[in-house]
């Protein structure tokens, strides 16, 4: 396959992008940091087998894209497609998001204000861009990272989970509406996973590793899975579905 990810530089979606290269797929990198994007590229190469050490030359797989600065979306999707050649992108794949604490998006409204528009506002508008060049080539699948936060409201993360909230139902809406001329979409919902992001957070029971998340998400992206909704580990989808059936006053009560 041909895969562009938004965010394989970090987390799951450096993950996926190993899993990606290690099952020979080619993988072109979008993300912020210039540094990264290299330094992530040459490992990619490494596990790929393409390369026999780290070395300065700069890899073409990659190209600088913010979830910040929208202006540069199309340029960076235009560096994939010439990458790609005019071979069709089989998945385009945003894993890139931020998080924070309820209580420091409370007393931050600047930073509510940040998280609320690179999760939701220039996501979508990123994504906008990636599913017009998938139904140009014919088809494709576009998966993106929400989260199982969007599924139900709860206290501790009100803000970030209205975020994905927005995500997964603009997700939905997609899938509804331009499956028919061949978009696929995949809205992944990782329950609790072990990455930076989630640092000195205290884990859950049933959280995840990188790894296991990757597996899920190529294995879905590869096969012919009518699912447009994944949870990954799976547990999350028992647990979420559990979550889903509180009653609000079950809900008020508990600091969940
Ligand atoms: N970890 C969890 O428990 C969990 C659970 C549910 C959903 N999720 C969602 O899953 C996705 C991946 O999470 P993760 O845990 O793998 O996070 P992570 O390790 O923090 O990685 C996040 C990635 O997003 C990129 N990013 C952040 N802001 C960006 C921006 N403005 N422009 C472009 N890229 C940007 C980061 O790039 P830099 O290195 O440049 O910062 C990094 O590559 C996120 O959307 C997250 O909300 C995570």
């Amino acid at each position: 396959m041909n895969i562009v990810i938004l965010g394989g530089t970090k987390g799951m979606g450096r993950a996926l992008a190993r899993r990606c290269v290690e099952h020979g797929d080619r993988v072109f990198l979008l993300g912020r940091s210039e540094v990264d994007l290299q330094r992530s590229a040459v490992d990619l190469d490494l596990r790929a087998g393409l390369g026999s050490a780290p070395d300065s030359t700069p890899r073409s797989c990659v190209a600088r894209c913010d979830l910040e600065q929208p202006e540069g979306f199309a340029a960076a999707l235009d560096a994939a497609q010439a990458h790609f050649a005019g071979a069709a992108i089989d998945a385009i794949v945003v894993t890139a998001g931020v998080f924070a604490t309820q209580d420091e998006l409370e007393s931050d409204p600047a930073r509510t204000e940040r998280l609320l528009r690179v999760n939701f506002t220039n996501t979508v508008l990123f994504c906008e861009e990636a599913r017009k060049r998938l139904l140009a080539q014919g088809g494709g699948t576009l998966c993106v990272f929400s989260s199982v936060a969007g599924d139900r409201a709860r206290k501790p993360v009100v803000l970030y989970g209205a975020s994905k909230a927005g995500l997964s139902a603009y997700l939905d809406g997609i899938d509804h509406k331009f499956h028919g001329q061949g978009l696929r979409v995949l809205c992944v919902r990782p329950g609790f996973v072990k990455t930076g992001m989630t640092a000195g957070l205290k884990p859950p029971p049933f959280a995840g590793e990188p790894t296991q998340v990757a597996r899920d998400v190529r294995r879905a992206l590869c096969g012919r899975d009518p699912r447009t909704v994944l949870y990954t580990p799976w547990i999350w989808q028992l647990v979420m579905g559990v979550i889903a059936t509180l009653p609000r006053a079950v809900m008020r009560r508990i600091n969940f």
